[in-house]
């Protein structure tokens, strides 16, 4: 905790130095970056399971805090990703290195020049939005705080967890210098999948977001007689849960495009961000038993959060939407899976 605190006061005191504002705006984008994903991966997954749970959450997406938000999460993708790809170029070309200010400035620059266009276009969907007969500015601050405490709880529960049963642990530890050995070439294994991942990451969640923020908005996600972005087929209901189901069943050339593509971001994505964390986790927390109670507590939340969300990408959800469609009357419905 004491090191948290230094360096948040010696980032701050230490003027004129790029290199660390980008080390410190780096690691802030990333944890912000996780936070929503944990919650989305979380609320994607209850379009299969509890189709009614995911369109209160998709309306919580739709309130002007989480609009603001959403502009925040897209700039902390862009950034993160950006700088990341700067990271691993420069760990790759140490004659590059006497340019470090230089680069920083143009991931600085870049960031800016993807961002104006990307929120310009954000914009305007909000602005669609508000201009829809019978849509009021409703900040549901109660609902908001409703739907997001269980998260909050869960992810002290997970700490709570991880911290006693490391205390458990700790009472039997045998570390030896073999085992650290082991974990420092796992270590050197991972620092490369931090870059390769990294790199793969970037087409798909820019590619993600362009999607859902820039071709399509949120607020499309729950429209009658629209079809969602990739897909052929309109979304009927107006269910966010049927939105996700067409563009889940969208197939191409055999394949069911957007669950693949929706794997690969999930499985990709968590555990860059988790190992990310345990970075993080390493650098701030001494203590031997509260650094592997956090540690535990990633590894599990990792774990959830794949299996949760694989659960949902391989789950039956043609019959879903099936269902969904009978209960809204709705009959010329074309599900192109398993049909
Ligand atoms: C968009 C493509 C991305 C690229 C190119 C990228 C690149 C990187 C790189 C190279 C690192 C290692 C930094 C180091 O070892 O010093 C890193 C760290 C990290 N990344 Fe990413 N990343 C991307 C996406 C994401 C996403 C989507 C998340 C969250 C969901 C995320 C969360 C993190 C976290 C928490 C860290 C640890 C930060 C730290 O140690 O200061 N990254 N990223
Ligand atoms: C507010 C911004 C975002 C919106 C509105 C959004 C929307 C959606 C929607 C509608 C789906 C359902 C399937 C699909 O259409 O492909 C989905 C799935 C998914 N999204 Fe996003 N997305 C956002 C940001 C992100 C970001 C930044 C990431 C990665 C860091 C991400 C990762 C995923 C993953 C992994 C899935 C599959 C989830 C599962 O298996 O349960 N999304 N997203």
């Amino acid at each position: 905790m004491t090191t948290l605190v230094l360096t948040i006061t010696e980032t701050l005191r230490y003027r004129g130095k790029l290199g660390q504002w980008a080390w410190a705006l780096h690691r802030i984008s990333g944890v912000g970056v996780l936070f929503f994903f944990i919650l989305h991966v979380i609320d994607t997954s209850w379009s299969v399971f509890y189709p009614d749970l995911y369109a209160k959450a998709i309306a919580i997406y739709q309130s002007p805090i989480f609009t603001l938000g959403e502009f925040a999460l897209v700039a902390c993708v862009v950034y993160h990703g950006l700088n990341g790809f700067r990271i691993v170029i420069m760990d790759n070309r140490p004659n590059l290195w006497k340019y470090q200010d230089r680069a920083v400035m143009y991931v600085f620059l870049g960031t800016i020049i993807l961002l104006v266009p990307t929120f310009i276009l954000m914009f305007m969907h909000v602005v669609n939005h508000y201009n829809e007969p019978g849509v009021v500015f409703d900040l549901k601050i109660p609902e908001l705080i409703e739907s997001q405490l269980p998260f909050l709880i869960g992810i002290v529960a997970a700490f709570i967890g991880g911290l006693i049963l490391s205390g458990v642990y700790s009472v039997v530890d045998r570390s030896t210098d073999k085992k650290a050995l082991k974990r420092s070439k796992f270590d050197t294994f991972m620092w490369s999948y931090m870059r390769i991942s990294g790199v793969l990451i970037i087409p798909l969640v820019f590619g993600h977001l362009a999607m859902v923020h820039i071709i399509q908005g949120v607020f499309d996600i729950s429209k009658a007689g629209f079809t969602p972005v990739g897909t052929t087929v309109i979304n009927q209901s107006g269910q966010a849960a049927e939105f996700v189901m067409h563009r889940w069943n969208t197939m191409f050339a055999g394949v069911m495009i957007w669950r693949v593509y929706d794997v690969l971001l999930l499985a990709f994505v968590a555990v860059h961000a988790f190992y990310g964390l345990h970075y993080i986790i390493n650098d701030y927390v001494h203590n031997k038993v509260v650094r592997r109670g956090a540690h535990l507590a990633a590894l599990v939340g990792c774990v959830i959060l794949i299996t949760v969300g694989g659960a949902a990408l391989i789950s039956t959800s043609p019959e879903t939407t099936d269902k969904m469609l009978n209960q809204s009357d709705s009959t010329s419905m074309v599900v192109p899976a398993n049909k």
